[in-house]
This record gives C-alpha cells, structure tokens and sequence, in this order.
C-alpha cells in the first residue's frame, strides 16, 4: 500500500496547494452552462408575468412544502408558481407528469379538451432500464425534464459550479476503498466487475447488500475516510451519472472509481482528472494494481478541480419544478414527443 494510512496529513490542507495550480489552469471549462443561476435568474426576469407549474401529483407520492413564494424563497427563481392543486389546471401555463406514478392503478390524466398552449413536462430520472410502459405515452407530452443532456429541461444529479468559497477540506483518509450498495443483483455489470475485481483488492462494502446499513447521515462521513470510492451505475446508459458519483464521492470528497457511460461522456460534466474509469484498465487487476500502487502525489492530482469548482447537488424535487420556470423561455413552444419511447430507450 503506497498511500499513507492511518492518517494522512497532507490530504487536510489542499489550500497550501492551491496558487500553484491557478497558475497551471485546469485546462477545463464547464462545457454547457445549464441553468442560469438562481440570482441571475431574479435580476434578468423583468416582466412581472407568472409561470405556472401544475404539480399533477408528487414523485413518490411525497408531497412537499410549497406555501408562500417557495421558488424565490429557496432557490431565488422570480415569477414562478408552483402549485399541486387540480383545480388551478386551466390557469397552469405547465403541468408537469412524474413518470413512476403514470403507471400506477387508479392514476387518471386530466380530461380533454387540452388547453393548446400548455405545455405537458414528462419527469423522470430513472434510466431506461428502470422505466416501464413508456409505449402507451407517445404523442401526449411537449417537453421532457430527465438526466439526458437532451432533455428539454436537463436535470442532472449534480453538477460543478464556479467556486465562491475559496475552501475545501476533506477529512483525513484511513482506508482504501468503499463501496454503497443496497441493489445487487447478479444479472448487473457492476456485479460481474465487482466480483472479479475484489479478488485481487479488499473493498469495504456498506449498504443493504451487505447487511451493513449505513444511516443517511453516517453516508458521507463513513465515505469520506476512503481515498477511493466505487461509483458504480445500476445500469449503463448515455448520460446516466447519478448520486453516485455527485454525492457519494465528490461530496464527500473521495476519488470515484466509475463504471457507466464510456470516459468521454464523463468528460462532458467533469474534469478528465477527477476520476478513474474501470474501462481505463485492461482487466480488473490491472485496475487494483493501479490504485494499490499509487502514491499521494499521483493522489492529489484528483484534486485540482477543486480549486475552481463547487459540487452542487440536485435533489429536491421543488428545485427541479422551479428550474421548468427558469427554462421556460428557451424552450421551442410547438413540440411534441411522438415517439416518447423512442426517444428516450433509442440512443441511450
Ligand atoms: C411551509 O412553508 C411556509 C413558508 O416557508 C411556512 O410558513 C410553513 O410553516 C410551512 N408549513 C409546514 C407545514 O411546514
Ligand atoms: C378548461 O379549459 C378547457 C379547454 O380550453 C375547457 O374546455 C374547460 O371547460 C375548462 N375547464 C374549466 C373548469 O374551466
Ligand atoms: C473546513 O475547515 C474550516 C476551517 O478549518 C471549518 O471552519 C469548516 O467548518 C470546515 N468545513 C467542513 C465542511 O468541514
Ligand atoms: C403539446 O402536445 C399536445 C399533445 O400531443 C399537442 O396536441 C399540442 O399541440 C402540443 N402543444 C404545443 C404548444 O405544441
């Protein structure tokens, strides 16, 4: 083992680091700006016009706290309403569907006729895989709001933002590497990685598949005492980059180790330098050879990023409604999705 254990000093103050590499640059931008942000939003929204959200029913059945002016209050989005009541569906400029609940006995959708200019928003931010019965609903909504870059409303897990805190601490490191997991199930990819790769490496494994539960809160504590994290995706699809990876490591400030979409669709959202890719190594072994090898220096490289960058998480589903409002605007005001099925299983 070439990091140091139990402790690890170095790993404490990454500020000592930090001039040296603004003068390098990071040689990486933030590819798309997706939203403008929550103060830019209240200061360029002139008009005092309101846009209306329909909630048609909450994801999970979960509803939550929308009393009050919630978009502007929590997320400083201007002239945004969002409201869960039906009987408010004539004066909704949107209504917005979660697709888990489409499909649920007893689930009914508003009646006909529809009002021509209000835009219907399918939700989802399962992956394909874990997205039933989308057949039956081509041709009914306008606008998509999912995790796929090409979504109309892009609603990624987490994304980097420009650093406002010149800051950032991670705890010190006693331990290699950990994984969560609650769903495993042999038939997955990450399974069969897994299995072949902890035969040559020792992984701490939490989480219900291993009977070793971790409370919500002891998550990112627990995560954060491990240089290295696998962030392994339930399924592999384009665009599909969860928690996993936005919370479980770069959160808690443990390097991931992903397996998912192919390293250039990572590298659409995050540095080059921030992560390692099983698929950066011939074989398993070759991968625990790699990180049993490396040294803090080599180590530290994982954390140049964020000396530019913020982690923001997504993760309140008022948030994501609030962000329609803030996309509004841009988006084409005569569209359909035909094929929804199409769409969102092809080309992913
Ligand atoms: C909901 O939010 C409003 C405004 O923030 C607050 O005044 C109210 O107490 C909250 N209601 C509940 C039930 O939490
Ligand atoms: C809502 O609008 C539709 C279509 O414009 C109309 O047919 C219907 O009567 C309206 N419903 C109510 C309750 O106003
Ligand atoms: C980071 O360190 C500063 C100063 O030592 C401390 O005030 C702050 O609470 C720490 N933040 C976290 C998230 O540990
Ligand atoms: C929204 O989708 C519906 C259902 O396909 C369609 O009839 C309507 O014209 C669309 N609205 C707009 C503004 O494109």
């Amino acid at each position: 083992m070439v990091l140091p254990m139990p402790k690890v000093h170095r790993l404490r103050n990454y500020m000592a680091l930090g001039s040296i590499f603004v003068l390098l640059g990071l040689g990486w931008n933030i590819q798309s700006v997706l939203f403008t942000s929550g103060s830019e939003q209240a200061m360029t929204t002139s008009q005092d016009v309101y846009t209306t959200v329909l909630i048609w029913h909450w994801p999970f059945h979960h509803p939550l706290n929308i009393s009050g002016d919630v978009c502007l209050d929590l997320y400083n989005i201007k002239n945004c309403k969002l409201t869960d009541n039906r009987d408010k569906l004539n004066l909704s400029d949107v209504v917005v569907f979660h697709h888990r609940e489409l499909n649920e006995k007893g689930h009914y959708m508003p009646t006909d006729p529809r009002n021509p200019a209000q835009m219907w928003v399918w939700a989802n931010l399962e992956s394909p895989f874990h997205t039933k019965n989308l057949g039956k609903w081509n041709n009914v909504f306008n606008w998509t709001l999912t995790y796929r870059e090409d979504s109309d409303i892009f609603m990624p897990y987490g994304q980097l933002v420009p650093k406002l805190h010149m800051q950032f601490n991670t705890s010190a490191k006693t331990s290699l590497l950990t994984w969560a997991v609650s769903n495993y199930q042999q038939t997955q990819k990450r399974v069969q990685f897994f299995k072949e790769f902890s035969k040559y490496l020792n992984v701490d494994v939490y989480g219900k598949a291993s009977k070793k539960p971790l409370c919500s809160s002891c998550l990112l504590p627990t995560i954060s005492r491990y240089y290295f994290y696998l962030a392994l995706e339930n399924s592999v699809h384009k665009d599909y980059i969860t928690e996993k990876l936005w919370k479980n490591s770069f959160l808690a400030g443990s390097v991931p180790v992903v397996l998912g979409p192919p390293r250039e669709n990572y590298e659409k959202f995050i540095p080059a330098d921030s992560f390692i890719h099983v698929s950066d190594f011939a074989s398993a072994k070759d991968l625990a050879e790699f990180l049993k090898s490396m040294n803090i220096e080599h180590y530290e490289r994982y954390f140049r990023w964020r000396q530019e960058y913020d982690v923001k998480i997504y993760n309140d589903w008022r948030e994501r409604f609030c962000l329609i409002c803030s996309r509004c605007p841009h988006l084409p005001k005569d569209k359909v999705y035909s094929n929804l099925e199409g769409w969102f299983m092809g080309n992913s």
